[in-house]
């Protein structure tokens, strides 16, 4: 297979214009083709705005290009990344893959049917500032041994003026689990062994409390909200081991920056057919976290807390 050039957006929304099809309008090696939406006066404005042309029917998209990327609500995401997928078109997969596992299992079964490359956007590892330093606590775990635990806080303020995640219906009813808790879990699956399981607790609004438990013994923490009063927002991460104490550092790139680097490892991965390491399986196995924690606060109060006496 040779490299795609000619790339779709699918979505018309604030993450779609700004981030997918900035980057991809500023990209030198391909071609931003246009954007798809439900809303075709917003795919014209975009497109506009942005590049390319607007599409009102998907599958008019889809004939006219090599690849999608897909910045959608993930119960809308999952079944057209199958389609696509099913199509031909190689994957740029935005976070969180689906809203449960039957769906993301389709997404990729369908890339294994047709062998189209996928990569997830999981924006931080997209940074060569956060990827520096996974290598370094790498480095370190060789030398002195496994990371024990983690612990990370990811808080978002979608209720702050001017926020444009403030209309987005799909974080208002799933909250922080579904939204932060793919960027939790991409630093924390690139320090410990994958989760095998989990507990889960509510706080405030959204706020949801994740303990899991890795393989072969290391245990986690996630504490993720999108509704964080002003002032009490942001994002931390802290892991320890033998290697000692060390925390996230901070990443001075923009999104943009980031998407480009990940239309160039799709573009590798198509190209040699070697799956990229945060492709549609990884996606899925996220889902299956998340999936896992969300059954869990969904039990009855009585099976899932012990009340104190
Ligand atoms: N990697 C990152 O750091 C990062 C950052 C931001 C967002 N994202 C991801 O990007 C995706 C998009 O996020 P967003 O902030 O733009 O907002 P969003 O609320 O997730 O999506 C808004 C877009 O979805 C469209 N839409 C909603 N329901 C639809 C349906 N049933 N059928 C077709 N289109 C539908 C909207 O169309 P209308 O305009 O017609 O309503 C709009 O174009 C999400 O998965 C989000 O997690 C990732």
């Amino acid at each position: 297979m040779s490299a795609p050039r000619r790339f779709g957006v699918l979505g018309t929304g604030f993450w779609a214009e700004t981030c997918h099809g900035r980057a991809l309008a500023d990209h030198p090696d391909v071609e931003l083709v246009g954007f798809w939406g439900r809303d075709g006066a917003r795919a014209r404005a975009a497109a506009q705005r942005v590049g390319g042309a607007a599409f009102a029917d998907v599958d008019e998209l889809l004939g006219a290009v090599d690849a999608v990327t897909i910045a959608l609500p993930p119960d809308v995401q999952a079944p057209l990344a199958a389609r696509a997928a099913r199509a031909g078109r190689h994957l740029i997969l935005d976070k969180p893959l689906a809203l449960d596992v039957a769906a993301a299992d389709d997404v990729l079964a369908a890339t294994r049917e047709t062998g189209v490359a996928s990569v997830l956007y999981a924006t931080y590892l997209f940074q060569p500032d956060i990827t520096g330093w996974l290598a370094r606590m790498a480095a370190l775990a060789a030398e002195h041994g496994p990371w024990e635990g983690a612990l990370a806080r990811w808080g978002g303020t979608i209720d702050a003026p001017g926020s444009p995640y403030g209309g987005s219906a799909w974080r208002r009813e799933w909250g922080g689990l579904w939204d932060c808790g793919p960027h939790a879990l991409s630093l924390v699956l690139s320090l410990l062994p994958p989760v095998e399981r989990v507990a889960a607790a509510r706080g405030v609004r959204d706020a949801v409390n994740v303990a899991l438990e890795h393989r072969g013994g290391a245990g986690s923490a996630l504490s993720l909200t999108l509704t964080a009063p002003a002032g009490a927002g942001g994002s931390w991460l802290s892991v320890w081991g033998p290697g000692g104490r060390h925390e996230l550092p901070r990443f001075a790139g923009t999104p943009q920056e980031g998407f480009a680097r990940a239309v160039d490892q799709l573009r590798a991965a198509a190209a040699t057919g070697s799956p990229h390491p945060l492709d549609a399986a990884y996606a899925r196995d996220v889902v299956a976290v998340l999936a896992a924690a969300q059954h869990h606060l969904d039990l009855p109060v009585q099976q899932r807390t012990t009340a104190v006496g």
